[in-house]
């Protein structure tokens, strides 16, 4: 069995598991964790068909909230018990530090697989010499800009931050003034959670601001850039964008946007996909830049996002729930979800493949977008991360519904941060 299981670690494709499907002592039914962003759900039956005909094992998956911060109290929960009833998990790039004792080391069954994937993604998912869970699609965010609507009102796709606000009200006002009443200018992910540390990392990294605890574990967060940074995203709420923002995560921003009531959007990739589709009023009408920078800095900045599959140590089934997280991690998974999903593959040389090129245009022009984007400071912070993030959201938060000044809440959040990580 274990030969077997290497060479399904071979390639990863459904092909190469027909030559074991006989060898299974017994189907397993496979449980598979996962949040519930985009169509990933209801594409995942169509994803691990070729797997499951050629195992004979069948895949159940559970939905989760879309919610990251939500499903890692879950997860967390569950792994702490010792869930037996869960195989499979899908996770964040930002969790592997917090999660890896519950994992399965996935390093000798991906075998050679790994070195289709970028080294760095697979270190991201590496902790203390273990591959906690293997990448299935890498993240880094767009500025989706309305073509239609700044062709119409003579404005170019905004470069740093203040030329959106300006040109988003500008647009704003004119179509209102036109009768349509619906319109916003921007929308983005300003709920009270760790979506809203992705938008704000990047609001700070690219006005020089820092990238709230650098990568040496120092706390960077209070400084005057990052505040004047902030102090620009708080004139957003209420003007340019819905005073809802506030509570808006990626699908809500995404509902805004794909029924045409949006000039500008800041999402990941998986909503590109989604705003050319068949229902959606927005079709063939936008494109994507990079994230605007703060003015006279220059660089624009995007968060590293992205997800991997882990097997849990307490699964009764880890064969077969590791030989499904290989399949998953492989070339022929990797890209079904690109050209159905527009997921970024973290499998190098899918970023030649024409299919994908023809078909999600975004993907390959995205390559370089996602080489440069910035993590989140969870390999510094390590079994801290996900407390550092939610001090710093909360913080942002607050300045962002106007209970703090920028100022005061970068202080304030800085000596929060020296008292949890200084320990
Ligand atoms: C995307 C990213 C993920 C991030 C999340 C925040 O799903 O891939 O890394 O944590 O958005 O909402």
């Amino acid at each position: 069995m274990a030969k077997s299981l290497k060479t399904i670690a071979l390639r990863g494709t459904a092909a190469a598991f027909v030559a074991v499907a006989g060898v299974s002592a017994q189907a397993a039914e496979i449980t598979y964790v996962s949040g519930a962003t985009g169509a990933a759900i209801e594409n995942f039956a169509a994803l691990v068909k070729p797997w499951e005909e050629a195992t004979g094992h069948t895949v159940t998956i559970v939905p989760m909230p879309s919610s990251t911060t939500d499903q890692f109290g879950q997860y967390r929960l569950w792994l702490a018990a010792g869930n037996g009833d869960i195989d499979l998990y899908q996770t964040d790039v930002i969790w592997a530090p917090q999660l890896a004792e519950h994992f399965v080391d996935l390093r000798e069954a991906a075998g050679d697989l790994v070195n289709e994937h970028f080294p760095s993604i697979i270190e991201s998912q590496t902790v203390d010499g273990k591959l906690v869970a293997l990448p299935i699609f890498t993240d880094a965010p767009a500025l989706y800009y309305r073509k239609d609507l700044l062709e119409k009102h003579g404005a170019s796709v905004p470069t740093t931050w203040e030329e959106l606000t300006a040109t988003a009200q500008m647009v704003q006002d004119a179509e209102r003034a036109a009768g349509n009443s619906e319109i916003f200018g921007f929308v983005w992910q300003g709920n009270s959670y760790e979506g809203l540390t992705c938008n704000a990392l990047e609001w700070l990294k690219s006005s020089g601001g820092g990238q709230i605890v650098e990568a040496d574990g120092s706390i960077s967060v209070n400084n005057a850039n990052a505040a004047a940074a902030l102090e620009l995203a708080a004139s957003w709420a209420g003007t340019i964008s819905p005073e809802g923002v506030l509570s808006y995560q990626e699908e809500e921003a995404r509902g805004v946007w794909q029924t045409g009531n949006a000039v500008f959007m800041r999402n990941w990739p998986y909503a590109y996909s989604l705003g050319n589709g068949a229902d959606s009023a927005v079709a063939g009408l936008f494109d994507v830049a990079p994230l605007p920078s703060g003015q006279g800095h220059g660089v624009s900045a995007a968060t590293l996002g992205g997800w991997n599959v882990a097997v849990s140590k307490y699964s009764d089934d880890q064969e077969a729930a590791i030989s499904l997280a290989v399949y998953l991690a492989g070339a022929e998974a990797q890209k079904a979800r690109a050209l159905n999903e527009s997921n970024l593959p973290t499998i190098m040389s899918l970023y030649d493949d024409a299919d994908i090129a023809a078909q999600q245009p975004i993907i390959p022009r995205w390559k370089d977008v996602f080489l440069a984007a910035v993590p989140r400071p969870s390999a510094p912070t390590r079994q801290d991360y996900n407390e550092v993030s939610t001090l710093f959201f909360s913080a942002v938060h607050s300045v962002l519904s106007k209970e703090a000044n920028a100022a005061d809440a970068l202080a304030d959040l800085e000596a929060d941060l020296q008292d949890l990580l200084d320990k």
